[in-house]
């Protein structure tokens, strides 16, 4: 009787986590460009799961743009935003000082960026956490080798993509050209985000909504232009929910 009024008592919990799947909240984050506000939406990412009480931890596999001693800008914010401490390399497994295109940076400085090594750290990370957010460099095709580039990273990580769409002229044409490149490689777009870079962007709400209108995946947020750019203010502003629907 007893074990019977226990087991009624627990019912509810084993049910809850016996037939709801474990729900990966990992993602790739990629943007229309290089200077679009990936890190800061990694970072507003990384602040919102937190909130949700989630162990959330961000990854740069590859920088190109490094001070001396091997510390890059975003890394940086990124380690600041996450909750998981994590050693540097395993966030950063490849950082170079030049901030030039990374294929020719790591050929001049006779490395070739191994996606095995990436994979690698990528699963630590994941081990360490609930939520791994990954940033790429650059756009989505940006090459990372002589074979390989950022689309074919997304492929070996097996993760969903957030899309970054910088708000400003040029934006619309680049956003639909990497939505295409998403989907001609049957990668999940789990969301996107309209992020205002620029103080004299005209009719925002004109260009969010040729978006809305041509982009299947939800957006979860439109981040306005900050004087002071701030991952906590540009949290607020994303609904994560949607990502959960998935
Ligand atoms: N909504 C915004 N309002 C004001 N400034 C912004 C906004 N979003 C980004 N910025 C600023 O624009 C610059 C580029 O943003 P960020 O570094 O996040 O871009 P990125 O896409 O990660 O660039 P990279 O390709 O170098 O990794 C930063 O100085 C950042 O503070
Ligand atoms: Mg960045």
């Amino acid at each position: 009787m007893a074990y019977a009024l226990w087991q009624y008592a627990l019912s509810p919990f084993i049910r809850a986590y016996a037939i709801r799947p474990y729900i990966e909240m990992n993602y790739f984050v990629t943007g229309t460009d290089t200077g679009v506000g990936k890190t800061l939406i990694a970072c507003a990412l990384l602040h919102g799961f937190a909130a949700q009480d989630k162990r959330a931890v961000g990854m740069k596999p590859v920088a190109a743009g490094c001070h001396a001693g091997e510390q890059n800008d975003d890394v940086f914010q990124l380690r600041a935003a996450s909750n998981v401490g994590v050693s540097y390399g395993l966030i950063n497994p490849y950082c170079f000082l030049p901030a030039i295109a990374p294929h020719i940076a790591a050929q001049r400085a006779g490395v070739i960026i191994d996606f095995s090594v990436i994979a690698k750290s990528y699963q630590e990370l994941a081990a360490q956490a609930d939520v791994v957010i990954v940033e790429g460099v650059g756009g989505f095709r940006v090459p990372l080798n002589a074979q390989q580039d950022g689309a074919d990273l997304v492929l070996e990580l097996g993760l969903p993509l957030i899309l970054v769409v910088g708000m400003r002229l040029g934006c619309l044409n680049h956003a639909l050209l990497t939505v295409e490149a998403i989907a001609a490689r049957s990668l999940t777009l789990a969301g996107w985000v309209a992020n205002v870079v620029e103080a004299d962007m005209a009719l925002v709400e004109e260009n969010v909504a040729a978006l809305q209108q041509r982009i299947a995946a939800p957006l979860l947020g439109v981040v306005p232009y900050m004087t002071q750019a701030d991952a906590r203010v540009a949290a607020k502003q994303l609904d994560l929910e949607l990502l959960e629907q998935d």
